[in-house]
């Protein structure tokens, strides 16, 4: 950990010195000044500032600019250099009353070095670890004139088929609302005016991971009582952590897009959660309330959209075109139109923008001559935070790691992928930067590198998939078809497994199978690879399969099939260094599942901390009358929180301080943990807390906290854990938060299946 964090404050972690920055000298106050160039804007200017505009390739630059200098744009996405952004900072900075733009983008999981995905980063539980990759995102996204990115997306999914599970942190409402903290703090440093920090904008507010069977975009039918318990926490505590932004989903919630959602937007966001910033829509989302049938025709979509509080509109035209006429009939008023305004001035305020509309873009004379430059990336990191993101699921023999003299074939569609090794949503990342896992194994190997490579089989023997995930890139395909017959590949692959000591198969997803609009009803891996890993079952050679891929899959047969599993999602530029780290030992994993693996698509939702229920299924029991499937063992296959080491770890005498605890009070919870094994390892000691009897069913258990910690070989620690009644709130029927008198169990486990329990009363 202590390398970690020396390369943290390397590339500035350090803190800056807000207190002089923060108020532009010639301004009084944010407020005081929004308020007085308010006054001096006209109608057009006002609405101007609303639009948010997409930049793409064919857009034609000149009008832009003119828009710009006009008044009539109040920021941009996409587009991402200095060089492009500063004319239209400059045509800005021509305009009646020089109010700068801001330039956005989907910053999610790096910028120029990619880092793990989402779902990977929180695979690591290592808040370290998560932080650094978005400082690092942050830096060099600023260095490159962006002022603001839209994330973190802090969507709890519990349902895999949707694809965007590749871009959040997972199921758990605790974990992913401590990651949720992290990476705003870690975009926006320590003071958003920093020239290296950027806005944050948390999305897709909200409970977009919930939609209706795993199908982007769809509805959302959730009671209160789940939304506050489950969903909205991340939110809130991206929000609380100063969040200056936030992105409005494109869901409906209980019947209402949350475009047009008066309760979410006003009642829950503005008064009950007193959010003070920028409230962005999502692309087009505007428009689609004529398409979720709320909306007669555009001039009812901007007015409902406005009276919700969407500031900023993304990509429609439909507030320039319309708001005008609803002022003028009287359907909006003039504060509502205000109200927009203030914020998106705000938000330029807070970026730092009106003392110097520059502060991102810098002098040209500064342009790095390539924005691909080598010494602009961080490699280092992104190694480090890939590393500890690797699930080790399965290890049968310690075939893992593999010896570097052994004679290893490399196979499988993803082994020389740099593209899919980035994942899906990879900002400014460069395909041809990124380290593929062949690249990755041949370089740990060096000289005596005994490695040979087949790939044996495609992505997927489908071509309407193949052809719906190149849908949008015309210019270079990313999923190309090795053209020899399936067969031929297999066998070639069989042929150098029978040659070599161990086969490593790197089979999963390709990148854009786990993305926006690709949800699937199928979790297996895809046929073309599953029969070439029959293939390779088949010649009794030690099977390694390196998983790449944005959400669980079922994998049960492979399970079984398997000498050892490595999860190693996408995991960015770094990825075939971080992995092959791992395989070879010179890195011992210690990731841990923040979801988890369902045994099959008819088992979803699989999540851990479900409520009690009346009838559970008790293990190694008859099941009837139960609640379970009578088709399929009971349980995920993998469960929440769960992971392996090449070391292995003990907990006893676990104890609780006391066995009662009043109000005021606390207790600590604590146990032994050992390194039993022979090597030095990480683990995550978790602790879960369940309320036994309360006035409404409660979950089994819910994740209160965790710790990451290195043992070495032999070592052992006692891990503390302090519990108070703040660990026992939750939203009752009324939505009071509270906590109950009565009991509650304690558990601590390295994972959330395999825990030991003591229990106590509270007051
Ligand atoms: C649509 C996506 O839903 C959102 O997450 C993203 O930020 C915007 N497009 C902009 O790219």
């Amino acid at each position: 950990m202590k390398k970690l964090c020396l390369l943290g404050l390397a590339i500035g972690l350090a803190s800056h010195s807000v207190l002089a920055d923060t108020q532009p000298a010639p301004l009084q106050s944010k407020d005081a000044f929004v308020s007085n160039l308010l006054k001096q804007m006209t109608l057009d200017e006002k609405i101007g500032q609303l639009r948010l505009i997409s930049i793409g390739p064919e857009m034609p630059r000149e009008l832009i600019r003119k828009e710009i200098a006009a008044g009539n744009i109040g920021g941009t996405f996409n587009s991402i250099t200095r060089p492009e952004n500063r004319p239209m900072q400059d045509a800005a900075m021509r305009s009646r009353l020089k109010i700068p733009m801001f330039f956005a983008y989907d910053v999610i999981h790096g910028h120029r070095t990619i880092f793990p995905i989402p779902l990977a980063l929180a695979s690591s539980w290592d808040m370290d670890a998560i932080g650094l990759s978005g400082r690092v995102a942050a830096k060099e996204a600023a260095a490159d004139s962006l002022d603001l990115t839209f994330a973190p997306m802090v969507d709890i999914s519990r349902d895999p088929r949707w694809g965007r599970t590749s871009e959040g942190f997972g199921e758990d409402t605790y974990l992913v609302s401590r990651i949720a903290k992290v990476m705003v703090k870690a975009y926006q440093g320590s003071g958003l005016i920093g020239a290296d920090n950027i806005m944050a904008s948390v999305k897709h507010f909200a409970l977009y991971g919930a939609v209706e069977g795993g199908r982007d975009y769809n509805t959302v039918d959730m009671s209160p009582v789940k939304m506050y318990q489950d969903y909205l926490p991340p939110y809130r505590a991206a929000i609380d952590a100063g969040a200056g932004g936030v992105m409005v989903a494109l869901n409906s919630i209980n019947g209402i897009p949350a475009t047009a959602n008066l309760w979410l937007m006003q009642d829950l966001l503005r008064k009950e959660w007193g959010f003070k910033g920028l409230a962005v829509s999502d692309h087009g989302a505007i428009f689609e309330l004529i398409k979720h049938g709320v909306a007669r025709d555009g001039r009812e979509a901007a007015k409902l959209a406005i009276k919700a509080g969407i500031d900023m509109s993304m990509n429609d035209t439909l507030y320039g075109k319309e708001l005008p006429g609803l002022l003028k009939s009287g359907e909006i008023q003039q504060s509502d139109i205000d109200n927009a305004v203030r914020e998106v001035l705000g938000a330029k305020f807070d970026m730092g923008l009106f003392r110097d509309p520059y502060l991102r873009i810098g002098k040209a004379e500064n342009d790095p001559a390539d924005p691909y430059a080598e010494d602009r990336l961080h490699r280092a990191e992104a190694r480090d935070v890939a590393r500890r993101s690797l699930v080790l699921l399965e290890n049968k023999n310690q075939t893992l790691p593999l010896s570097k003299s052994a004679k290893i074939v490399l196979v499988g569609p993803l082994a020389k992928a740099p593209i899919d090794m980035m994942g899906s949503w990879a900002a400014a990342g460069k395909p041809a930067q990124s380290v593929s896992l062949f690249d990755g194994m041949t370089r740990a190997l060096g000289d005596q590198a005994k490695l040979t490579y087949a790939r044996g089989a495609n992505i997927t023997s489908d071509k309407n998939v193949v052809g719906y995930l190149n849908f949008l890139n015309f210019d270079a395909p990313e999923v190309v078809d090795d053209p020899r017959s399936a067969q031929v590949m297999i066998d070639e692959a069989v042929k150098a497994a029978q040659q070599a000591d161990v086969v490593v198969a790197a089979v999963g997803e390709s990148r854009g199978m786990s993305h926006e609009s690709s949800s699937r009803t199928d979790l297996n891996i895809p046929s073309s690879q599953r029969d070439l890993i029959n293939a390779l079952k088949a010649t009794g050679k030690p099977l390694v399969l390196v998983l790449m891929n944005g959400r669980p899959l079922t994998i049960s047969h492979e399970k079984e099939q398997a000498d050892a599993i490595l999860e190693t999602w996408f995991s960015g530029t770094e990825g075939g260094n971080a992995i092959s780290d791992v395989l070879f030992g010179d890195y011992n994993p210690s990731g841990k599942l923040p979801i988890s693996f369902p045994r099959s698509v008819g088992q979803i939702p699989t999540y851990y901390n479900h409520l009690s229920i009346g009838r559970p299924f008790t293990p190694g029991k008859p099941g009837n009358y139960t609640s379970q499937y009578f088709d399929e063992t009971t349980g995920p296959l993998y469960p929440f929180g769960y992971g392996l080491s090449y070391t292995d770890f003990s907990l006893s005498d676990m104890a609780l301080s006391s066995t009662t605890l009043n109000k005021t009070g606390k207790i600590d919870a604590s146990v032994t943990v050992k390194n039993t094994g022979k090597r030095d390892g990480e683990t995550v000691v978790q602790l879960y807390i369940q309320d036994v009897t309360g006035s409404m069913i409660r979950p089994i258990k819910e994740l209160k906290n965790f710790q990451k910690i290195m043992l070495k070989a032999g070592e052992q620690h006692v891990v503390h854990f302090t519990i108070d009644e703040d660990d026992l709130k939750f939203y009752n029927t009324q939505l009071k938060y509270a906590a109950e008198p009565g009991k509650f169990n304690v558990q601590i486990g390295l994972d959330s299946e395999n825990v030991t329990q003591q229990s106590f009363e509270l007051l």
